[in-house]
């Protein structure tokens, strides 16, 4: 099934397969923070974070959001539609916290009044710098319309999950997403939702349930994404 790896990010590897239109996507324990200068093994997390795109990514088709996904192969893998990686890292906020916090010297858990989609370049040798869409078009990464399609999607994402997660007792603070471009021209949601890419608090206690326990060093890293798992696959 897969044949030769076609790319290694930091959380995982993409390999070809036999059918030119697909992906085999490979789910990794490592974890870095701080543009790889931090790294780690977070035991379990590959599965886990699969598990949650898995779960994830055909509810948000069904809520209108196009993705790659096509199905979990196993533990680690699943099946997708091969996509090229639009380099914009899209950001989507509903509470300050991280980088807009620091940025902006916004206390963190500050409620914002609507939505902030924020873009950065996806470039590891950069430090995936902030930039806006003027930008990407004006260096090719994208096309006016497809910025447009992404923020619609972007936002349908959020208008989707800020409710599924509150139903689950987790605040979600923000995430980042990733968009590819399929062979035939269609703009869809591509590489994961999970831990690694969203923050999670809880409701009740607002303790952190996602990667920032890795990058704080606030320890119970495995039992967060454990349990982000299992909130994620409750029913309500
Ligand atoms: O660090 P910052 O506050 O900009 O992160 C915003 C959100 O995007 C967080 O949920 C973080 O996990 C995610 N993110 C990511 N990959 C990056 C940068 C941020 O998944 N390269």
């Amino acid at each position: 099934m897969k044949l030769e790896q076609r790319y290694e990010g930091k959380a995982k590897r993409v390999y070809a397969t036999e059918n030119p239109r697909e992906y085999v996507v490979e789910y990794k324990d490592d974890a870095t923070a701080f543009n790889g200068v931090k790294r780690a093994q977070i035991r379990g997390k590959g599965e886990i974070n699969n598990a949650i795109t898995a779960h994830l990514f055909p509810l948000l088709e069904g809520a209108g959001v196009p993705t790659h996904f096509i199905e979990r192969l196993s533990e680690r893998e699943q099946r997708v539609r091969a996509v090229e990686i639009i380099p914009v890292e899209v950001i989507v906020r509903n509470v300050a916290a991280g980088s807009f916090s620091k940025r902006l010297g916004v206390e963190e858990g500050t409620e914002l009044r609507r939505p902030v989609v924020e873009y950065c370049y996806k470039s590891d040798a950069l430090g995936d710098p902030l930039i806006n869409t003027d930008t990407a078009v004006a260096l090719g990464w994208a096309s006016e319309e497809d910025l447009t399609r992404i923020r619609e999607l972007a936002l349908r994402v959020r208008d989707f999950l800020t409710p599924y997660f509150a139903a689950r007792g987790i605040r979600l603070i923000d995430f980042k997403l990733e968009f590819g471009k399929t062979q035939g021209g269609r703009v869809v949601l591509a590489d994961e939702i999970s831990p690694d890419t969203c923050r999670f608090w809880d409701a009740e206690t607002n303790e952190k349930l996602d990667k920032d326990r890795f990058r704080r060093d606030l320890g119970g890293v495995e039992d967060a994404y454990a349990e982000m798992l299992r909130r994620v696959t409750q029913p309500t």
